[in-house]
């Protein structure tokens, strides 16, 4: 297998190609490079074949959209991925084929509940889960320091001690580690137990990356910025969750709310299927269609989506324009599926 390190900064973009077939993958694609990709697959005659973010970023818009619109290439993410555009959903151990080569799936959640980790031959490209001396931040956007741990020192860990270390991203000029010298040097993790490393990221005090909304909205619903006016982070953390039996039970009760879908077309008629009675407008169409929804402003709402990251996003925007007792349907319509809840 060939392997490149396509972009030369902070944020790395990995290509890895089979060498008999010329068929390539590209992990975590900048949008801001895809025409420089495209490029350098052109220059050396390598068909792309695969297009993986190993998580939903924060701090960068994905080119994977864009990459995959003009290539006909497909995306593959983490089943709990909550972005429209994934056509290939991944879960731990699932093996995806380049040509002859393969990038086995690892599960690595922590930094995201969606992160993975993608093993190749005699590396692993660990995302935002293990950096080289370090490890991603776990405080926002789903993260959770103790399941990180468990990522790290469970799974990749476990890995042979020579596997070469590929992080998505390296801010102190890093090149070149493995999973046994992260084991034995990374100051993170090192002699640190589970508690140690749960306290030491909950004190690590960062600031939120600068314009995180800007990426990570448009990055998780495939909606941009000028389409909708996106809900703060506080706006967000205020949104009411129901979890899937929840809703369950108000259904079947006598006040029953008012379901609004807020995924695509394809999807809500996907292979998840959708609840019945929910009424389908995409995030996108949400502002300028609000005028259907008439005079529930006064009704129990509930917003739903995939994994229910879009229908809180729906939900802020609800209850910023009147609506008062809106809800989020919690894990989305994965939860429900996963609780054997009947869909249409
Ligand atoms: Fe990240």
């Amino acid at each position: 297998m060939i392997f490149r390190e396509l972009n030369r900064g902070k944020c790395k973009t990995y290509l890895a190609i089979s060498e008999k077939t010329g068929k390539a993958a590209i992990v975590d694609p900048l949008r801001d490079k895809v025409e420089r990709y495209l490029a350098v697959l052109a220059y050396h005659g390598w068909r792309l074949e695969l297009i993986v973010d190993t998580h939903t970023h924060a701090d960068h818009r994905s080119g994977a959209l864009e990459l995959s619109e003009l290539t006909e290439t497909p995306v593959a993410m983490h089943r709990l991925a909550p972005a429209p555009h994934v056509g290939i959903h991944v879960e731990d151990g699932q093996a995806l084929k380049i040509g002859d080569e393969e990038l086995r799936v690892l599960h690595t959640p922590g930094h995201t509940p969606d992160s993975i980790s993608l093993l190749a031959r005699d590396r692993v490209f660990t995302g935002d889960v293990l950096f080289i001396h370090g490890t991603g931040r776990a405080d926002f956007a789903g993260g959770d320091p103790g399941i990180q741990y468990d990522s790290i020192a469970r799974k990749l860990f476990t890995l042979p001690d020579q596997t070469m270390v590929f992080p998505a991203h390296d801010y102190r000029g890093h090149t070149q580690s493995t999973i046994g010298e992260e084991k034995h040097s990374n100051p993170r993790l090192a002699g640190k137990s589970r508690d140690d490393y749960i306290n030491l990221m909950n004190n690590l005090g960062l600031p939120l990356p600068d314009g995180i909304q800007e990426a990570l909205q448009p990055n998780q619903s495939d909606v941009d910025a000028g389409a909708l006016k996106f809900p703060t982070l506080s706006q967000l953390n205020q949104v009411r969750q129901l979890t899937a039996a929840e809703l369950r039970d108000r259904i079947a009760g006598s006040n029953a709310p008012l379901l609004i879908d807020v995924r695509e077309e394809a999807e809500y008629r996907g292979e998840l299927g959708h609840i019945a009675g929910a009424q389908l407008i995409p995030l996108k169409e949400l502002p300028e269609r609000i005028g259907e929804l008439g005079d529930a402003k006064g009704r129990d709402i509930v917003a739903i989506c995939r994994v229910g990251v879009r229908s809180a996003t729906a939900a802020a925007i609800l209850t910023g324009l009147g609506f008062e007792h809106v809800w989020n349907l919690k894990g989305g319509m994965i939860e429900w599926k996963d609780a054997r809840l009947p869909v249409e």
